[in-house]
């Protein structure tokens, strides 16, 4: 069992990412439980990178994602598709960049400090199975390397839950 991570000095976050990927990969493959694997995805980027925000929204109803494991402040617990970044994420089966939540309409203030948002949905057979969130307090935190590599984190999660 993987149980300290190891995250390189004064790097730069794709090569922080870069690191991270295999050893999420093994951690996660001597776990069979979908949830103790999200907590401790949702640790591993919180301990790596500081954000605000981090955590999974799992769908549990049609069009409904409900929160599931996550590290930061107190969060809402459901988001219909049709609200939110969560949801549109969600809705629209793509990964969404906010660089700016006070301009997106619908944004869902679970914190005031929030200031940026990715929202990457796991999709399984045409329907979105779950939803990893980040946010930041810094505007215009994510760019296309945080949704490459957070892409291929939710792949992973993929393969291992939802062959
Ligand atoms: N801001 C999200 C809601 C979830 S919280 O950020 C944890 C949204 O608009 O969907």
């Amino acid at each position: 069992m993987t149980e300290t991570l190891h995250l390189p000095q004064g790097a730069s976050r794709a090569e922080i990412y870069r690191a991270l990927l295999p050893q999420i990969e093994s951690l996660i493959a001597e776990v069979d439980d979908l949830i103790a694997n999200l907590a401790n995805i949702a640790a591993v980027l919180k301990q790596a990178f500081g954000f605000h925000w981090v955590g999974f929204y799992r769908t549990t109803a049609p069009d409904l994602l409900t929160l599931g494991p996550f590290q930061g402040p107190l969060a809402c617990v459901t988001i219909a598709f049709d609200k939110g970044v969560c949801g549109a994420a969600a809705r629209r089966r793509q990964t969404l960049i906010v660089p700016d939540v006070d301009a997106f309409p619908g944004h869902i203030a679970c914190s005031s400090l929030s200031r940026s948002e990715i929202v990457v949905p796991l999709v399984q057979e045409g329907e979105t199975r779950l939803v990893l969130d980040i946010d930041s307090d810094k505007p215009d935190d994510f760019s296309a390397v945080d949704q490459d590599w957070l892409e291929r984190i939710v792949a992973l999660i993929a393969r291992r839950h939802f062959p």
